[in-house]
């Protein structure tokens, strides 16, 4: 007697292949942000938000006194009469890491770091954010780090001493 293939039988397994597909995704997926940290072998920035909850009081003074916060709007009170390359410029010094890997890109795709957070004085914060290891963090710096953005042209009598706290917290 020959044997029929069984169309039901035959759904199923195309069924339970698309289950296990979507299973391996899964599996995939919750792997992912453990390896999130990192693009080309980078360290990338998680933005001041995800560095809340394990310290707040920095987080809540800087939110409340530093301009570098809110440092985004100081590009939208110009934008109207700026060109799109002109703001692309103001990018490096207003926003978070922008041309670093897992930095600023654009308000649409990375509004988490439109601002000039924590990670621009400590450095990508996705390792840290994830282990809080104080060693993957960067936790002392000087005046050169501010001078990547605080050059002389912008700011004539930038006084590195009594402003070290002045910008952070
Ligand atoms: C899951 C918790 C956690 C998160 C999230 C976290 N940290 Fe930390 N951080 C710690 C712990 C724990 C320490 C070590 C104890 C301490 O100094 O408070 C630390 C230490 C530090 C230090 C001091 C490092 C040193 O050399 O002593 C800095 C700076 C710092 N964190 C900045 C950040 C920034 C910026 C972010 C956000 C990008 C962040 N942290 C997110 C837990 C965290
Ligand atoms: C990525 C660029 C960048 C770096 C690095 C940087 N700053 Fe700033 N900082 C800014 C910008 C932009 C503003 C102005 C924000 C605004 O008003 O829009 C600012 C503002 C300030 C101010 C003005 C007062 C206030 O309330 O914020 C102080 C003080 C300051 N920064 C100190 C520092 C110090 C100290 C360092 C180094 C430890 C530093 N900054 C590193 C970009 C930077
Ligand atoms: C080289 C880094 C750098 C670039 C590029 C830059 N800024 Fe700034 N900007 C700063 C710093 C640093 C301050 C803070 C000066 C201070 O308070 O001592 C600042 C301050 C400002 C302020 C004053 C905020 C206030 O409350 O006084 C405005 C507005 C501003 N920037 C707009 C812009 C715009 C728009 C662009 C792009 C066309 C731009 N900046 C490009 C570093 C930069
Ligand atoms: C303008 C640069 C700057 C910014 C922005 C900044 N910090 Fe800091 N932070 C510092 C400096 C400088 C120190 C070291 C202070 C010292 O050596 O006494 C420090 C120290 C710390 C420490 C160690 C403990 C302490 O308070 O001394 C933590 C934790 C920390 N910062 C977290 C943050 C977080 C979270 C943010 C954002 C919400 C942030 N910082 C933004 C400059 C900055």
């Amino acid at each position: 007697m020959k044997i029929k293939q069984d169309p039901g039988k035959s759904l199923i397994s195309k069924k339970s292949l698309l289950l296990i597909t979507l299973a391996l995704l899964l599996v995939l997926v919750a792997h992912l942000p453990s390896q999130g940290n990192e693009q080309n072998g980078q360290i990338i920035y998680v933005g001041s938000l995800a560095c809340r909850d394990c310290h707040p009081e920095e987080y809540a003074n800087f939110i409340t006194y530093a301009k570098k916060s809110t440092s985004f709007q100081s590009i939208e009170k110009q934008m109207r009469h700026l060109t799109p390359d002109e703001i692309k410029q103001c990018y490096p010094c207003h926003t978070t890491g922008y041309g670093q890997p897992g930095g600023f890109i654009s308000l649409e795709e990375t509004p988490h770091l439109k601002n000039a957070g924590c990670e621009v004085c400590h450095g990508p914060g996705a390792e840290h954010a994830r282990t809080a290891d104080p060693e993957t963090i960067i936790g002392n710096m000087g005046k050169k780090d501010c001078e990547v953005c605080h050059i002389s042209e912008r700011v004539k009598a930038f006084k590195y001493k009594p402003l070290i706290h002045g910008g952070a917290h």
